[in-house]
């Protein structure tokens, strides 16, 4: 039976429709199936942490995350000088060449975490062995060995090192700890260029918290101004992201990452969850904070519209990093489930806090979906 030209316009707009509908189900099932590494793919690496337990045991859920959201590892504190290299003649390799296997195994991008901090060091770090304090040249001596033979080990397979950690103060200059008292502020400069020597290739990255404070940011950006002058070999600044519910503006933190990406350096957003419970401001109340219950409302999970807000802040920050994307490499969660989490010990031990993307269940947040959903929406 011959077909009518009616007929045949208003089946093959119908078969259009319904090859456009199958189209888009295949895309919107597709972009479902995606994750955040490949929804963010054109706009930066995403990472997280692996700590030890992690990596001894690969828990199979928080391993299928890992590799379907992630491609980017850093390690929570097993590259620490305490850990690593507990005294001047003992090395400890094992956790550290794991970490290396099981990235080059993902094939996921690999930072070091961090060659030089006043934080978790061995007890004998600045003495002799008779117990004296070590002077200058012999402390500068050990700072030297220590980054040389840590990144000669992984020499072409480490793709970046927060070289430097927390080293800026906004009312000191530099924070007054050991490595400056005995080296002088040289130390900073001296890292970066023994890590360059010993491996010209890696990203080498200054890391540091609160990098939005107008003050700070003052701060960072005079030292990269000098560093740059004087050839100091820094690639790129890690702007730590330990953020707040309501805090900080993301607007200042957008004002960080555009001046440091003016004088010429990558910005990395590093260490980032946000932290959903009552803060404890007052320095004297966090140095002897103690555990309250109305301090740690949520421990059988997070209300509604907490869990909303929570994800309304991870949306907001990623809409903002997308912005950005041109100045940022990386962004990294500073954990995959909420039971990693540093801040459920930090400032007062023993908290539930809910500040990742995965519940202690390992099912995904209202926050995974809606970042999720800002690049779901391109597709
Ligand atoms: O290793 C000991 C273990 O032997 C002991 O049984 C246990 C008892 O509490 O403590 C273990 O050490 C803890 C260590 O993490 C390893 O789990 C320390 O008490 C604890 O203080 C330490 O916290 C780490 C913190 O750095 C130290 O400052 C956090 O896990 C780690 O997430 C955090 O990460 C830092 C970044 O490296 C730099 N930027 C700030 C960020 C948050 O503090």
């Amino acid at each position: 039976m011959p077909l009518s030209r009616r007929h045949f316009l208003k089946t093959s707009a119908a078969g259009l429709a319904s090859l456009l509908w199958a189209h888009q189900t295949a895309w919107s099932q597709a972009a479902d199936t995606l994750g955040l590494k490949d929804l963010y793919r054109d706009d930066f690496l995403i990472g997280t942490l692996v700590n030890v337990p992690l990596l001894i045991r690969q828990p199979p859920e928080l391993m299928s995350i890992l590799r379907r959201d992630f491609n980017a590892l850093v390690a929570e504190n097993l590259f620490k000088w305490e850990y690593i290299h507990p005294t001047d003649e003992h090395w400890h390799w094992v956790y550290a060449d794991e970490f290396m296997a099981l990235g080059e195994e993902l094939g996921m991008h690999r930072l070091g975490h961090p060659l030089v901090w006043h934080s978790q060091l061995p007890p004998g770090l600045f003495f002799d062995p008779k117990g004296e304090p070590l002077g200058q040249s012999a402390l500068l001596g050990k700072l030297e060995n220590h980054v040389t033979t840590l990144v000669d080990r992984y020499r072409g397979r480490m793709h970046a090192w927060d070289v430097v950690n927390e080293a800026l103060d906004t009312d000191t200059d530099w924070v007054p700890n050991r490595w400056y008292q005995v080296i002088g502020a040289d130390y900073v400069e001296k890292a970066f260029h023994f890590a360059r020597e010993a491996d010209p290739r890696a990203t080498l990255i200054y890391n540091d918290y609160d990098l939005w404070q107008p003050r700070k940011r003052e701060r960072l950006l005079s030292m990269l101004d000098d560093f740059k002058r004087r050839g100091v070999p820094v690639d790129a600044v890690g702007v730590q992201g330990h953020l707040r519910l309501h805090h900080p503006d993301l607007a200042e933190l957008e004002t960080t990452i555009t001046a440091v990406a003016e004088r010429g350096f990558r910005v990395h957003l590093s260490e980032l969850e946000v932290d959903v419970l009552p803060q404890v401001t007052d320095p004297e109340a966090i140095a002897f904070a103690e555990y309250r219950p109305e301090l740690d409302p949520y421990r059988d999970g997070l209300p509604p519209q907490v869990e909303a807000a929570l994800a309304q802040r991870y949306r907001d920050l990623f809409a903002r990093l997308i912005g950005l994307r041109e100045h940022i490499d990386r962004v990294t969660f500073w954990g995959i489930t909420d039971d990693q989490s540093w801040k459920n010990d930090h400032p007062i031990p023993g908290r539930t806090n809910h500040s990742l993307l995965f519940r202690r269940d390992r099912s995904a947040k209202p926050a995974y979906h809606a970042i999720k959903a800002l690049k779901q929406a391109e597709i």
